[in-house]
């Protein structure tokens, strides 16, 4: 099997993921909720993945990142947990379903919204931030980087925008989170939502939100907090403010090795890997005839990501076609991004998404190039 749908789950995941996982499994009892060795184990190993995360995106400290199951309940909170129905939001037309419904069902109770649209080649049209700007604009809700096109988001230049017009910024980290180097407080992001099963290698029920000291998110959850039980109202502090009932722990001891992973083979490291691969297999695949590639994979700054189209093909076809005849995974279809297809004008016949990871080869690119090759002959 050939793994390339990366940027819907990591599935090669180092040896310290898995050690991790199962030593908790074994050892941790419930964080917080007690002074015995299994309970103080646990609390040890959420704050191991807390300082990792904190470190990872240089936040002032570990208790300004919550976990959360995915980087949709992450989005959910901070949407809901700071956007008020008079509010205006300016977004992009690149957003995942994860940012558009939350924002969507705020619309539906008053908010309005306003959306940057993208170039023939997907990027975005940074010059019409200024024009959507209201008296009551409030926030800018973008992602780092697009998950059908790759195309990475100047997140420096919506940062001046942001703090020039007083505005908060939050940031849907799906496929940036691991992949990019960045820092939360150079580019003052107010929260930034992430998930762990992504390029940070965790497992799948992991995520999280980092908060900007000083912001309150509204929770969307109270509950179990293992403090201050015998008040009414669920604790303020973060991170317990948005965290409720029990962790995964087993999950985030695995997210705490697979970003230690990360940061000690060298972010900008695997990053270069990554960009060299999507490259590779970008040069090779533009120049087959009848195949159509979208997005900007040639730009200095793209995620590991190349999506294409076979001529009039349907992409769940190309993909079926892709496993059965060459073992070769990918993703197909629509990506839970419909003003992205509708921009890219493939509503009906979805992208095939390839999407890489460092553990990929070279011989692998290869096969995959060929494969495409192969089935735009007989297109
Ligand atoms: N959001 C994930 C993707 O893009 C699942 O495939």
């Amino acid at each position: 099997m050939i793994y390339m749908d990366n940027a819907a789950t990591s599935l090669q995941k180092p040896l310290q993921v898995e050690q991790a996982v199962l030593e908790a499994l074994r050892t941790a009892g419930n964080p917080g909720r007690g002074a015995h060795e299994a309970t103080l184990h646990a609390s040890r190993l959420v704050y191991g993945a807390r300082a990792a995360a904190a470190e990872l995106f240089d936040a002032e400290d570990a208790s300004r990142i919550a976990f959360t199951a995915n980087a949709t309940e992450a989005l959910n909170i901070a949407i809901s947990g700071l956007i008020r129905p008079g509010d205006h939001v300016i977004t992009t037309v690149c957003e995942h379903n994860s940012v558009l419904r939350p924002l969507y069902r705020l619309r539906d109770q008053g908010a309005t919204l306003s959306f940057v649209g993208v170039d023939a080649r997907g990027n975005l049209k940074y010059e019409e931030l200024e024009a959507f700007l209201r008296p009551e604009t409030r926030a800018v809700v973008i992602t780092g980087a697009s998950n059908v096109t790759g195309n990475v988001t100047d997140l420096s230049y919506i940062s001046s925008f942001v703090k020039r017009n007083g505005l908060l910024l939050i940031v849907d980290a799906s496929q940036t989170a691991g992949e990019e180097l960045f820092s939360v407080q150079k580019l003052g992001i107010d929260v930034l939502c992430f998930t762990g099963h992504k390029a940070l290698l965790g497992p799948q029920g992991t995520g999280g939100l980092y908060v900007k000291p000083g912001l309150s998110v509204e929770p969307l959850l109270v509950g179990g907090s293992g403090i201050h039980s015998y008040d009414e109202h669920h604790p303020k502090e973060m991170p317990t403010a948005l965290e409720a009932g029990t962790l995964n722990v087993h999950g985030l001891a695995g997210l705490a090795a697979g970003i230690r992973y990360r940061m000690d083979q060298g972010i900008e490291k695997l990053q270069k890997r990554e960009r060299d691969l999507t490259r590779r297999f970008y040069e090779q695949v533009k120049e087959i005839p009848g195949i159509i590639v979208y997005g900007d994979p040639a730009a200095k700054s793209h995620a590991p990501i190349v999506s294409l189209n076979l001529a009039g093909e349907d992409s769940a076809r190309v993909a079926d076609a892709l496993w059965e005849e060459y073992g070769i995974c990918v993703r197909a279809g629509a990506h839970c991004a419909p003003l992205m297809h509708r921009a890219l004008g493939t509503v009906g016949q979805g992208v095939v998404r390839f999407s890489f990871s460092h553990f990929n080869t070279e011989e692998e690119i290869e096969r995959a190039a060929e494969a495409v090759r192969a089935l735009a002959e007989e297109a």
